[in-house]
């Protein structure tokens, strides 16, 4: 019998090339148990929602029930967690969900797999999860440090997830990548804001003085790396996914505008983020002696997907005219008009 693989928001930006992944590279079934939340889109999926391997399930991985059905019907050999929310400006309006999804439905997922006794579970995480980082870059085995209800809540799961194996024995394995960007990424975060935003003549809201920093990672490149821990990681590992590729926001908000050709005078300093973490960095020298490296500039990757979001407005209008434009208000709408 093929194995069977349950990912768990597969229907979100990395959960859905993984999904697509998994299905081309390899013979075996792929349930996607996704709650279709704000950022869930099956659109991310349509070249594959008919494939003989997949199965679509629309739930919560708080409702045991559900997530309990889907690994005893489906056989469920293996778990990937990338169900969670993940927008640190969400999670200083309204910490709760973040505490609720990151931290309580990663329990539901270990119970689940406990129950079963599958073969490997494998929890996505973040960079995010070892706080600010002034210089050098972190290792796996650093001393965690979030800040943010975000990467506390992220890192309650990753607490939770090691402490499955070392309490029961259970194959957890967990990889934290950096910042990931690439086409089908809702337009929250940073790079499809700013990229959207400046394709409609709106300004750029940058962050303070623009001077932090993040690691650039391409979806395609965090997926491989996903791939070769679930393969290769050993039980009770935590592995960093990292691009290498450090940028300060106002240097990518300029390449941005510039592959664009779009005015300087779009972008605005805004009021900083609560608490905004200034730097991450991640060290990924135990992912690489497993073989893995990136293998995208980000210069390269980076002007693919500005392309691409200029080639594909019905996607991202849409959702720029639903739920999005309230979010919008309340995150942008004061320091947008100078207060
Ligand atoms: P984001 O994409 O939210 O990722 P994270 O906070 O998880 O790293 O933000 C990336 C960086 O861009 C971060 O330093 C915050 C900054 N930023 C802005 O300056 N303006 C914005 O409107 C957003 C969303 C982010």
């Amino acid at each position: 019998m093929p194995s069977t693989v349950l990912v768990t928001g597969g229907a979100g930006f990395i959960g859905s090339y993984f999904v697509r992944r998994l299905l081309k590279k390899q013979d075996l079934r792929v349930v996607n148990l996704d709650a279709l939340r704000y950022s869930g889109n099956l659109e991310n999926l349509r070249d594959v929602e008919h494939h003989p391997r997949y199965v679509f399930i629309h739930g919560d991985i708080c409702d045991a029930a559900v997530v309990d059905r889907a690994v005893r019907d489906y056989h469920v050999d293996t778990i990937v967690n990338f169900a969670a929310e993940t927008h640190v400006d969400r999670s200083i309006l309204e910490p709760g969900g973040f505490v609720k999804t990151d931290v309580l439905g990663t329990y539901v997922l270990l119970e689940a797999a406990r129950a079963a006794g599958i073969r490997r579970f494998l929890q996505v995480s973040t960079d995010e999860v070892y706080g600010d980082v002034p210089a050098g870059s972190s290792m796996e085995s650093d001393p965690l440090a979030p800040r943010s209800p975000y990467s506390a809540s992220k890192a309650g799961g990753d607490f939770l997830a090691l402490s499955y194996y070392a309490t029961y024995g259970l194959p957890v394995v967990l990889t934290r990548g950096s910042n990931t960007f690439g086409p089908f990424q809702y337009p929250e975060k940073f790079i499809p804001l700013f990229v959207t935003n400046a394709i409609e003549d709106q300004s750029l809201p940058l962050y303070g003085d623009g001077l932090q920093r993040r690691d650039w990672l391409h979806v395609e490149d965090h997926c491989e790396g996903i791939e070769t821990v679930l393969q290769q990681g050993t039980p009770g590992e935590a592995y960093n996914i990292g691009g290498g590729q450090e940028r300060e926001n106002k240097e990518m908000a300029d390449k941005i505008l510039t592959l664009l050709g779009k005015p300087q005078s779009l972008l605005r300093h805004v009021t900083d983020r609560a608490g905004h973490d200034r730097r991450y960095a991640l060290n990924c020298d135990k992912l690489r002696l497993l073989g893995w490296r990136p293998r995208r500039t980000l210069e390269d990757a980076l002007a693919s997907t500005v392309t691409w979001y200029r080639e594909n407005r019905w996607w991202w209008e849409k959702i720029k005219s639903g739920e999005f434009r309230a979010y919008y208000e309340r995150v942008y709408g004061a320091r947008l008009s100078g207060e």
